[in-house]
């Protein structure tokens, strides 16, 4: 299984996830979530963006208080060029001493490590007592797709595939306050968030899902054209993707 943001340099196309990241980070009902994780991180004088991708939220939080960290080369080149300091490093090894960081946040980074429970301790190894953690994730226990014309069963069998196999972590997020609590840490809050989608080129590859899944889904080629002529269709009659993205919060 191949995901692309656990591993952006050995894609065949870096550039592109860049570029999509980008596009992403542009859409209104992401921008709403990520103006809560930058108000949490309104009174911490020394940040760190943990996978901060192309770097845009290095800069919104201010250059001159957040540094970015990431493990693709491609996405610290495109934050440098941006004018953000990013390290190429490793959640699971922060090269950082305990305790540097008065705020520190991971915006959908988590879903994609190898080791939550890892990433998580090091993340708050790194974060000084009383300072503040923030991880959000979307849960794709929560993910809602419709599309004309495709039967409910098929459609159920695609969304179970997203969450399981679409994702390292797919549902994490949702047992974060309860792992952040165990952790030792105080104050969680939980702010979720939806995105809702009504163009399919939009859903994160959702037209080629069941291509991709053929062997994990059993699907027929029957199944295929169902699936394919019922995203085609579906584009002037209703199309829905949505799910929600939380935000967790909790202060050491
Ligand atoms: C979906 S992108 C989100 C980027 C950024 N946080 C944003 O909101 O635009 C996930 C990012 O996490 C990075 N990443 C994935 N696994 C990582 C790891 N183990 N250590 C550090 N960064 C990682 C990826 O390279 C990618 O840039």
């Amino acid at each position: 299984m191949s995901y692309t943001y656990s591993d952006v340099d050995s894609t065949s196309d870096p550039a592109g996830a860049v570029e999509w990241q980008e596009r992403v980070d542009r859409w209104p009902q992401v921008r709403a979530y990520k103006r809560r994780v930058l108000e949490l991180m309104a009174q911490a004088e020394r940040v760190l963006d943990v996978g901060c991708g192309p770097g845009g939220d290095v800069l919104a939080v201010g250059a001159d208080r957040c540094v970015g960290l990431d493990r693709s080369l491609a996405m610290c080149r495109a934050a440098a060029a941006k004018g953000a300091t990013a390290c190429r490093a490793d959640v699971h090894r922060l090269p950082f001493p305990d305790g540097r960081f008065a705020g520190l946040f991971a915006d959908r980074v988590v879903q994609h490590v190898e080791d939550p429970d890892r990433a998580l301790g090091e993340m708050v190894r790194v974060l000084r007592p009383g300072g503040r953690l923030v991880v959000a994730d979307p849960d794709q226990e929560t993910l809602v797709i419709h599309i004309p014309d495709v039967d409910q069963n098929l459609l159920d069998r695609v969304k179970t595939l997203r969450r399981d196999i679409g994702y390292r972590n797919g549902r994490l997020i949702s047992s974060l306050p309860a792992r952040l609590a165990a952790l030792g840490l105080a104050d969680v809050s939980v702010d979720p968030f939806p995105l809702s989608l009504t163009d399919p080129d939009d859903a994160f590859g959702l037209p080629g899902w069941p291509r991709l899944w053929r062997n994990q889904g059993g699907f027929s080629d029957g199944d295929l054209l169902e699936w394919e002529r019922g995203v085609e269709g579906s584009r002037e009659r209703g199309f829905l993707y949505s799910l929600i993205y939380f935000v967790v919060s909790a202060v050491r």
